[in-house]
Order: structure tokens, then sequence, then C-alpha cells
């Protein structure tokens, strides 16, 4: 029987050693897909690895900036970054959590002041393995992260 290959892509972003099952959060943390959206998108989930499963992501003709590849450290810890052109991988990058994470996520105190005023929430990282945030407005602490993505 022959073997399933994902496709190579000829020029756009490889998102791989994503953390498995998270590729689909990774989509919604880069807002893709959204209107206005052209790129083609390949997700491969519990992909078999050497160091056991991923999941990757294919963008095409797009190539993420810094910013945006941060916010993917998150919740895909261990996500590399590969810009291709031209079949080539031409830069590889391994994501970098920020010290701050401004807007993505939601306090889970009902009370904070950011689940009722229009503010954008702002977390400083406390931990990083496991990843801890802490809410810049109440204090809370976050272990949970992925699951308070908004
Ligand atoms: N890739 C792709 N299209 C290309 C080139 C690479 O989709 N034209 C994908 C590969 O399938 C792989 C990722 O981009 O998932 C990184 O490619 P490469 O650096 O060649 O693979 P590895 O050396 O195995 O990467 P790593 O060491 O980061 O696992
Ligand atoms: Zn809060």
């Amino acid at each position: 029987m022959k073997e399933l290959k994902v496709q190579p892509i000829r020029n756009g972003t490889v998102i791989d050693h994503i953390t498995p099952g998270r590729a689909i959060k990774v989509l919604k943390i880069l807002q893709m897909p959204r209107t206005g959206w052209t790129s083609v998108i390949t997700a491969a989930m519990n992909v078999p690895s050497s160091k056991g499963r991923k999941d990757i992501l294919k963008i095409e003709d797009r190539e993420l900036d810094t910013a945006e590849v941060n916010k993917i450290s998150l919740i895909a810890p261990n996500a590399t970054i590969n810009i291709v052109r031209e079949y080539e991988v031409i830069r590889k990058d391994v994501v970098q959590l920020p010290e701050k994470v401004s807007g993505l996520v939601k306090c889970p105190n009902q009370n904070c002041v950011t689940n009722s005023e229009p503010v954008t929430s702002q977390f400083l990282v406390t931990a990083r393995e496991p990843l801890r945030l802490r809410c810049g407005y109440c204090d809370r602490e976050v272990a949970d992260v992925a699951d308070h993505i908004v």
C-alpha cells in the first residue's frame, strides 16, 4: 500500500511540531480563515514523527510575521515556523513566548474589569514550563491558558 504523504508547498509557511490536537486552535489564534483570505491551508493532525505525534499546518503564499508566530507559543511551545520559497525552507524559527500577552486571553475571573469594560486584556507570563499567566487587572493566575484563548 502506498503511504499517504502531505504534499510539499511551493511558497508559504509550514508550522510544524504543533502540540497534537492544537492545529485548529492555532488557526483560530491566527484568525484563519477569515473574510478576504484566499490562501490554501492544509492541516494534518496526529501525524507520527520521531518525537511522537504532532500537528502540521501549511499556509500557502503567505509568510507569517514574528508577532503572529509568537502568539502560537501560547498553545504550541515546540512549534517550528518554516518559511518556504520555491520549495526550499529558507528560514526556520522556533516560537518565542513573549513576556506580556495582550488581548489574546480571556480572564477567567468573572468579576475582572476586562470582562465588563471594553479594555484589552493584559497578562504577564509568570512561568513558562508549564505556562502560567497573571492578569494585569485582577492578578488572577491562569494555568490552563489554551482553554482561555479568545
Ligand atoms: N515542507 C513543505 N514544503 C516544502 C518544504 C518543506 O511542506 N517545500 C515541510 C516539511 O514537510 C516539514 C517542514 O516543512 O514538515 C520542515 O521542512 P524541513 O526543514 O525540510 O524538515 P525537517 O528537517 O524534518 O524539519 P525539522 O528538523 O524542523 O523537523
Ligand atoms: Zn483579570
